[in-house]
């Protein structure tokens, strides 16, 4: 698609702003690449370059002994420094431990695992230091930060993320707790898929409805999203207003079939072909499977475009060069298996909604891996060649689409009206345990709050009717992934016993609890609310006896999801509860935890910061340093030879002498204000000389001024001497009084006077000795004289008695533009000023 078109069109959209609005950051955070995009006025909405003005940042973070790298250069260092360089860590984003994911990332990374305090997983570097993955992706994310506030030129706090629709309550958590680490906030999580459907509205009309499904093939998973484009026409108040529909139906995915399941194909193949001609194992020898990695996600991409690619890789192993050749179609034959799994997900998010392809409109190709030919291809084999789509940008349409889906959400921006409604894949129940009945047991009951597909947020409320404490328990109906707990949270909702006789006290025959199941815009299920609550009726009220039952239908204990109670006559009567949760084997960061991890990285980046300015501190004495002693050594007539006495330089030499020992023998254990002393300390004493040679720079401009004000003001006085006599002899209104003229003519002397014994003086005194008087007093003087000038300059002209004549100018008293301008040549020298 036309990034062009789109760009323009929203340059016209974000004009007309309010005042004081926030900047907004969009991130597109994948396992391999990630991408931004920041959204102020007055600055283009477009994606953000990093610092070597690249569009897409390689997912990676590492460190270089004690230096943090970012981007390509901390993904390079992996060949080299295999354990400091953290690739693909969004499949670990709130996974277990002890979990197939760990064990996947250990064939994808060299870099070591360990498990975290909170069961989840932390990276240890070489120093033995271990870092939880969500600090990982916070620095990152810091990393972005600092790229927006640097376009914006201001903080920038507001973030909204991508995330995959697959992803779960603790996955999301996990994206949430390092947007929190990085001190960021989180406006929402947006479903890729669903972002890359707002980008492709963005420039459309739908004037019939349209279903496309967006086929978003990534680094680590193949994902469709559903679709469906319509115009509607908005209800309420005011002239009818049109907006464009955004609806996800429904979403599929395979986890493990995207782009760098394609590398590992390749790495095996050349890692197995290396070991075949040497007869060596190599696969516990990290640097050289961090090379062959790299070299197998070259290939990948060499492959897409040609039939075959050479590979070399120098010392690959010890010092065995590795030297071979692959075809396209033997790399398509390691992965003759992942055909059909690129294509389920076209069918899954079908078959959910009972719809077909006949059904769809296009199937518009997205993310990085969708240029590779082998996934193309298998998905124009399965719904045909004329439907597959590659009308927006592979890799920014999510990141563009997400940035306009935060400016949409945080209303401080004009977009095209576009309402989004989002679905949630995965079932989610809700279970608890009944009060036990008179001498019976209790049994667990579990029923489907959220089916799948269901709008991301809405609400439900549970009807329970308890006379103590309970929990709710917050689970997925089926695993949501391999070794992901089912588990979501547990909800102790208390207070029970106590509301309930409170309310039974004050009249209320039949109490219930209801709580709130909330599913949020970004993908998040929680009891959002819990209250005890019941209805005093009128008619108890006025102690009466009746026989009406308006009471609402007695709820045995199972709940109801209902959204309304009957509505009776009375007075309703609530109690909020307690609720508090107790998460599952990947709980998310606690409050402290993050708090704790936020200050752990603005250590470092303190600690960097302070590094960086001891180094700028050191280089600027340095290099001052260098300067001086090539001032000292060039004995030609320099100016700061003319300008100086033999005395200050020998001062001078002795002070460098001094110092440049001191670098050299002690400056490694100096600290940043030694330096800046340092600094200082010898610009004082260059400061005099250079100070001089600047005054005999400015003094022939400074004296030109003067004696052009001098010379303007004289020429003045003599027109104006001579314009009086002239007013006098023929009756008119004088334009300057005498003593006008009289006091500009004092003040001239003065400054003609005060500028021949000045400069006199000054012309007498050496170059090497301080001057007698400032050009800048010179400019000041000459400054006044002018001032007074320029008062006169703008005075109005007299009013003149019309003789017919002449009767058009004399309308116009006030005239300070024309009528009162100086003459010709005067105006000139002003203007050359
Ligand atoms: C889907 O296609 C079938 C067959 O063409 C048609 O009967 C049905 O109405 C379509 N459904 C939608 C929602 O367009
Ligand atoms: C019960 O009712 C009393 C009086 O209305 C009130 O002060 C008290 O806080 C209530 N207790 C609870 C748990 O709401
Ligand atoms: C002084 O001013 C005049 C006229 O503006 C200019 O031609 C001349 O070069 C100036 N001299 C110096 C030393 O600036
Ligand atoms: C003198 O008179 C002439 C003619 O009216 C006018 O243009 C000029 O500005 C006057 N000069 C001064 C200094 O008043
Ligand atoms: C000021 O200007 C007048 C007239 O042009 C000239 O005679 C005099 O020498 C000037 N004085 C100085 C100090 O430049
Ligand atoms: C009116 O002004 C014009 C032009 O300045 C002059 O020639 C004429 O003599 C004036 N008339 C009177 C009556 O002053």
């Amino acid at each position: 698609m036309s990034r062009n078109l789109l760009l323009g069109f929203l340059c016209l959209l974000t004009l007309n702003l309010p005042q004081v609005l926030a900047s907004l950051l969009a991130i597109d955070y994948g396992s391999e690449w990630i991408k931004a995009s920041l959204m102020k006025p007055g600055v283009p909405f477009d994606v953000l370059l990093n610092k070597d003005s690249k569009r897409k940042i390689q997912s990676s973070i590492g460190w270089k002994n004690d230096d943090r790298l970012f981007g390509s250069d901390a993904y390079n260092l992996a060949t080299k420094f295999p354990t400091d360089s953290f690739n693909f860590l969004k499949y670990l984003q709130g996974v277990p431990f002890d979990s197939e994911a760990v064990s996947y990332y250990a064939t994808l990374s060299a870099a070591d695992t360990v498990k975290s305090s909170r069961n989840t997983i932390s990276l240890r570097r070489s120093d033995g230091t271990e870092w939880a993955v969500e600090e990982l992706i916070a620095m990152q994310f810091s990393y972005v930060k600092e790229l927006a506030e640097s376009v914006a030129g201001e903080k920038v706090t507001d973030v909204i993320v991508t995330v995959p629709p697959f992803y779960t309550q603790a996955e999301r958590d996990a994206v949430v707790d390092a947007i929190e680490i990085a001190g960021l906030r989180t406006l929402a999580l947006v479903n890729d898929g669903t972002a890359v459907a707002i980008n492709y509205a963005m420039t459309r009309t739908f004037p019939e409805p349209e279903i496309h499904i967006i086929y978003d093939a990534g680094a680590s998973a193949i994902r469709t999203t559903l679709v469906e484009f319509s115009t509607v026409e908005s209800t309420g108040k005011g002239k009818p207003k049109t907006y464009t529909q955004v609806k996800v139906l429904s979403s599929g995915f395979d986890r493990r079939s995207g782009g760098t399941e394609l590398d590992r194909r390749l790495l095996k193949f050349l890692v197995e072909d290396f070991m075949n001609k040497n007869q060596v194992d190599i696969t516990k020898d990290k640097r050289a499977m961090s090379k062959f990695r790299k070299e197998a996600n070259r290939l990948k991409v060499i492959l897409s475009a040609n039939n075959e690619a050479v590979s070399t890789i120098e010392s690959a192993y010890k010092d065995i060069d590795y030297r071979g050749k692959i075809k396209r179609s033997q790399f398509e034959a390691t992965a003759s298996d992942l055909q059909v799994r690129f294509v389920i997900p076209l069918h899954t998010c079908l078959a959910k909604v009972g719809l077909t392809f006949e059904n769809v409109t296009s199937v518009i190709l997205t993310g990085g891996a969708s240029r590779t030919p082998m996934i193309q291809q298998a998905v124009k084999t399965t719904v045909g060649e004329s439907k597959v789509a590659a009308n927006v940008n592979a890799d920014e349409a999510a990141v563009l689409g997400a940035g306009l889906y935060g400016a949409s959400l945080s209303r401080q921006f004009k977009t095209k009206d576009i309402k989004v409604s989002d679905v949630y894949m995965y079932d989610i129940q809700a279970s608890y345990t009944t009060e036990p009945k008179e001498g019976g047991s209790s049994k667990i009951i579990t029923s489907t709050i959220f089916p799948p597909s269901s709008k991301a947020g809405s609400t439900k409320t549970l009807t329970f009717k308890r006379k103590d404490d309970f929990s709710i328990r917050l689970l997925y109906k089926k695993t949501p992934f391999i070794d992901h707990s089912q588990g979501i949270a547990e909800a102790k909702i208390g207070g029970v016993a106590e509301a309930i006789a409170n309310l039974t006290e004050k009249g209320v025959p039949e109490p219930v609890i209801k709580t709130t199941v909330a599913l949020s815009e970004s993908g998040f299920v929680s009891i959002s609310d819990a209250i005890a609550v019941g209805q005093v009726k009128q008619d108890f009220i006025k102690g009466l006896f009746s026989g009406a039952d308006s009471e609402p239908a007695v709820l045995t204990d199972e709940s109801t999801t209902s959204e309304d109670m009957p509505k009776s006559l009375g007075l309703e009567l609530t109690i909020p509860l307690t609720i508090d949760f107790e998460f599952g084997s990947t709980p998310p960061m606690t409050a402290e935890e993050k708090r704790a991890a936020h200050n752990r990285l603005r250590e470092i980046d303190n600690i960097e910061g302070s590094k960086r300015r001891k180094e700028e501190a050191r280089n600027n004495l340095e290099s001052y340093l260098y300067k001086l002693r090539d001032l000292l050594g060039d004995e030609s007539q320099t100016p700061f030879r003319k300008c100086s006495q033999p005395g200050e330089r020998s001062a001078i030499q002795k002070k460098l002498e001094g110092t440049l020992t001191w670098i050299h023998d002690e400056a490694d254990d100096a600290d940043t204000t030694q330096f800046l002393e340092k600094l200082s300390g010898l610009e004082s004493l260059e400061r005099p000389i250079a100070h001089r040679y600047k005054e005999i720079e400015e003094f022939p401009k400074a004296l030109n001024n003067s004696q052009m004000w001098n010379w303007s003001s004289r020429l003045f006085i003599t027109e104006a001497k001579q314009n009086l006599t002239a007013e006098a002899e023929g009756g008119a209104p004088a334009r300057y009084t005498k003593a006008e003229i009289d006091a500009l003519e004092k003040a001239l002397k003065e400054h003609e006077a005060w500028l021949a014994e000045w400069v006199a003086k000054q012309r007498q005194v050496p170059m090497s000795q301080d001057p007698v008087i400032l050009t800048s007093e010179m400019r000041a003087r000459a400054k006044t004289l002018e001032n007074h000038l320029q008062k006169l300059w703008k005075k109005k002209v007299p009013l003149k008695k019309s003789n017919g004549s002449q009767g058009s100018s004399s309308g116009t008293p006030s005239g300070t533009g024309t009528s009162g301008t100086p003459p010709e040549d005067t105006v000139k020298i002003h203007d050359e000023l």
